[in-house]
C-alpha cells in the first residue's frame, strides 16, 4: 500500500489505517519536493500525482495507493483511476455529514486555494448553497504552520487568527468546519481554541479508511512489502526533525526516492 502526500498531512490519514489495519505494512511518501501542493497549478498536480504512482510502481509491488491529500484527490483522482490498473482510494471533501450535525446551518469548509479552485469543490458548495450558508476559506498557510508543529514549533495564534478572520468577525459563526486539507487535522484543538464556541470538527479520514479496509477484506492478494518504508523526495535538516514520528508509524527503512 502507497500513501501519499506533500508533507505531514497524509500522516493523519495513515493514522486511522494502522488503527483499522495494524498488520499491514504500508508506504508513506513525503513529497516534501513538491510542498506546497496548494499553491501549484492544476497540470503540475496531475502529472506530479502520475509521476509518484509510476516511480513507486516500479520500485516495489504496491497493491493500492491512497492519496492522502485533498488537492490532488480533488484535481485527479478522475485521471489517475482511469491511467492505472491498481486501486487507487482518494481524500475527497464532502459536506453530508456537516449538513446533518450543524445547528444553526453554517458551514465552514477550509481548504487548500488549489482544493477551493478545484471543479470538484465548486460543485460540492455549489450543491448546498441555497439550503445552507456555506462559508469558504482558501488557504496555504495552514498547511505550513502545521508542518512547523509536527516539528514542534509553536503555534502563532496571531497567524491562526488572521487565516480565520473572516469567520471570526461574522455575527454568526460556523458551528461545523470541514478541514478540506489533511494537514489540518492536526491543529483541531489550536483553531478551537480562537473561537468562543464548541466547534463540531470533520475530516474525510473515515471514508477513506472504510474503502481501504474493503479492499483488503475482499482481496487474496497477499502482503508483498515486508516492512514499513518512508520516502521523501528532497534532502533537508527538517527531515531530522520528524523522526519522532517515524518512530511512532515504525518505519524501518528510510530513504530519499528521486521524483525528477
Ligand atoms: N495535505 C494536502 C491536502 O490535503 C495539501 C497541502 C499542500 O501541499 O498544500 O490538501
Amino acid at each position: 500500500m502507497l500513501i501519499f502526500d506533500s508533507g505531514i498531512g497524509g500522516i493523519s490519514i495513515l493514522e486511522n489505517i494502522k488503527k483499522k489495519l495494524p498488520k499491514k505494512n504500508y508506504i508513506y511518501l513525503l513529497d516534501n519536493k513538491g510542498f506546497p501542493y496548494g499553491e501549484k497549478k492544476e497540470s503540475f498536480i496531475i502529472q506530479r500525482s502520475i509521476k509518484i504512482i509510476n516511480t513507486i510502481k516500479n520500485l516495489y509491488p504496491i497493491q493500492i495507493v491512497v492519496i492522502a491529500c485533498n488537492t490532488v484527490s480533488t484535481i485527479s483522482l478522475h485521471i489517475l483511476k482511469k491511467k492505472f490498473n491498481i486501486p487507487i482510494v482518494g481524500v475527497l471533501p464532502s459536506l453530508d455529514q456537516a449538513i446533518k450535525i450543524t445547528k444553526n446551518n453554517n458551514i465552514g469548509i477550509i481548504a487548500t486555494k488549489a482544493t477551493i479552485k478545484s471543479l470538484y469543490t465548486k460543485n460540492l458548495i455549489s450543491k448546498y448553497t441555497n439550503s445552507m450558508n456555506i462559508k469558504v476559506i482558501a488557504t496555504n498557510e495552514l498547511a505550513r504552520i502545521a508542518e512547523n508543529k509536527i516539528r514542534k514549533i509553536s503555534v502563532s495564534n496571531f497567524e491562526l487568527k488572521k487565516i480565520f478572520y473572516p469567520w471570526i468577525i461574522l455575527a454568526v459563526q460556523p458551528d461545523t468546519i470541514y478541514l478540506g486539507c489533511t494537514h489540518f487535522s492536526f491543529l483541531k484543538n489550536e483553531i478551537q481554541k480562537i473561537f468562543h464556541k464548541p466547534i463540531n470538527f470533520l475530516d474525510s479520514y473515515t471514508n477513506t479508511t472504510e474503502i481501504v479496509k474493503k479492499y483488503f477484506l475482499n482481496t487474496k492478494n497477499n502482503q508483498n512489502i515486508k516492512k514499513n518504508i518512508f520516502l521523501y523526495s528532497k534532502y533537508s535538516k527538517n527531515i531530522n526533525k520528524l523522526l519522532y514520528i517515524l518512530e511512532k508509524y515504525e518505519f524501518n527503512d528510510i530513504s530519499k526516492v528521486n521524483l525528477n
